[in-house]
């Protein structure tokens, strides 16, 4: 008989294996002072490219205000229980029928998080005889949600229609026998690329193959669309997805998520989503802090023009020194190197220590071997100077990298100051 302890101190897993040497630096940095483009790291200020707080609602002198009410007038823990017991406010649902409205659908459900509650509404939305076919590079919270599910599931390659189209054959044949339904399952914007998913190609395929479409829009809402209201309104496609998730973790620089789409669904999901039935409502300062966000959002146009002033100024300023971004289409802002491990290590080291510029970084296992990817969000609250500053940079770096600059000592990873 074993102790589970023991394969946990053999194997810390895929991450964890590289806590000893990049804990406190690589991961789990400090930053503090007032969340925005200025924060302090290790003593020193820094500019920050990490925080996905879009449009700059993270430390906004009105959101601090009424954040701030709201916590003295309800306190954190109001109301208490789950909804369906005794957590209900009429804050609640006007925020729900608000969040509806902003995404095009006719009824919400808010939730406490939006990891668990996404992943529960994809087990919610499914059962045995269902089949659930999914992007290939969906978020964590997808394929958890994913295998919940006890019926079939396939993953299409990421993005890719084609793919799409076969796995969906591939699911018809399974849901003719069993007569179940088909769900498919993606992101709106990638997070770490940026790509928009090609929501059109997927609607196109909804006549031949008969399924319904989830889409978690956690980086398009508040970015992407006339009306910031997600990556189908962007393309066009909104009216297409039958249940639309978002998340206020991003551009609404808060905690807390939603789904949206028709009204029976959304009433069926408030009584069959486990982590939200069987969890706390979200605490009413949250609740009021989102009203303010979502009104923000609707009124004040030049939150969105800053944030793509700053967005299209960056992606064209890189593009111009002949850094790769990738396929790009959102804020979302990838730097693509070619470095090995400790190559990787050595350019954030001097990108923080020597340009003082902070942006977090992808490596192997999350992306291939030999690929560096460092990457950038613009918000609202940046400015053009930022951006030249930054532009200079990376094409720095691009350079040392390229002359093989960083194999001298002076940028050894053992001069990276101890924790
Ligand atoms: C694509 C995507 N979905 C879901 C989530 C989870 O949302 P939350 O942070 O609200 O739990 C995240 C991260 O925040 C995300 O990037």
């Amino acid at each position: 008989m074993g102790d589970i302890f023991d394969k946990i101190l053999k194997n810390p897993g895929p991450l964890g294996q590289y806590a000893k040497v990049a804990h406190g630096y690589f991961t789990f940095p400090k930053l503090t002072g007032e969340l925005g483009p200025r924060m302090m790291y290790r003593g020193q200020e820094v500019l920050v490219w990490s925080l996905n707080n879009y449009l700059g609602l993270a430390n906004h002198p009105e959101i601090r205000k009424i954040d701030t009410e709201a916590t003295e007038q309800y306190g954190l823990a109001y109301p208490m229980g789950a909804r369906m017991m005794t957590g209900e406010s009429d804050y609640h649902e006007q925020l729900e029928q608000e969040l509806a409205a902003f995404v095009e659908k006719p009824a919400g459900m808010l939730m406490n998080f939006g990891y668990q509650g996404i992943m529960s509404v994809v087990e919610a939305l499914l059962g045995r005889h269902d089949v659930v076919v999914y992007d290939g590079e969906a978020h964590a919270c997808l394929v958890d949600g994913v295998r919940l599910h006890s019926g079939k599931r396939f993953a299409y390659k990421h993005n890719d229609m084609e793919s799409l189209e076969k796995q969906l054959e591939h699911a018809r044949y399974v849901v003719e026998k069993t007569g179940g339904g088909i769900l498919v399952v993606t992101e709106g914007v990638f997070g770490m690329s940026g790509v928009q998913s090609n929501l059109k190609g997927i609607v196109a395929l909804k006549e031949k193959f008969k399924f319904r479409l989830l889409v978690d829009d956690a980086h398009g809402i508040g970015t992407m669309g006339a009306k910031l209201g997600g990556t189908g309104q962007e393309q066009g496609v909104q009216d297409k997805i039958d249940v639309y998730f978002g998340t206020f973790a991003k551009s609404f620089a808060s905690i807390g998520a939603f789904v949206a789409g028709e009204p029976e669904i959304i009433q069926y999901l408030k009584y069959n989503t486990r982590s939200q039935v069987y969890a706390k409502s979200l605490p009413m300062p949250l609740v009021i802090g989102a009203l303010k966000r979502l009104d923000m959002m609707r009124t004040r146009p030049e939150l969105k023009d800053n944030l793509w002033t700053i967005v299209n100024a960056l992606q064209k300023g890189l593009r111009d020194v002949g850094i790769n971004i990738g396929r790009t289409t959102s804020p979302v802002t990838p730097v693509v190197l070619n470095g090995n491990p400790q190559e990787a290590s050595q350019v954030v080291y001097d990108i923080r220590e020597k340009y003082h510029i902070f942006c977090s970084v992808v490596l192997y296992p999350v992306i291939p071997k030999g690929t560096i990817i460092l990457r950038l969000i613009p918000t609202a609250v940046h400015t053009l100077e930022d951006v030249d500053y930054t532009v200079k940079a990376f094409a720095d770096v691009a350079y040392k990298l390229k002359n093989n600059l960083y194999s001298k000592e002076e940028y050894a990873i053992g001069a990276v100051p101890q924790i």
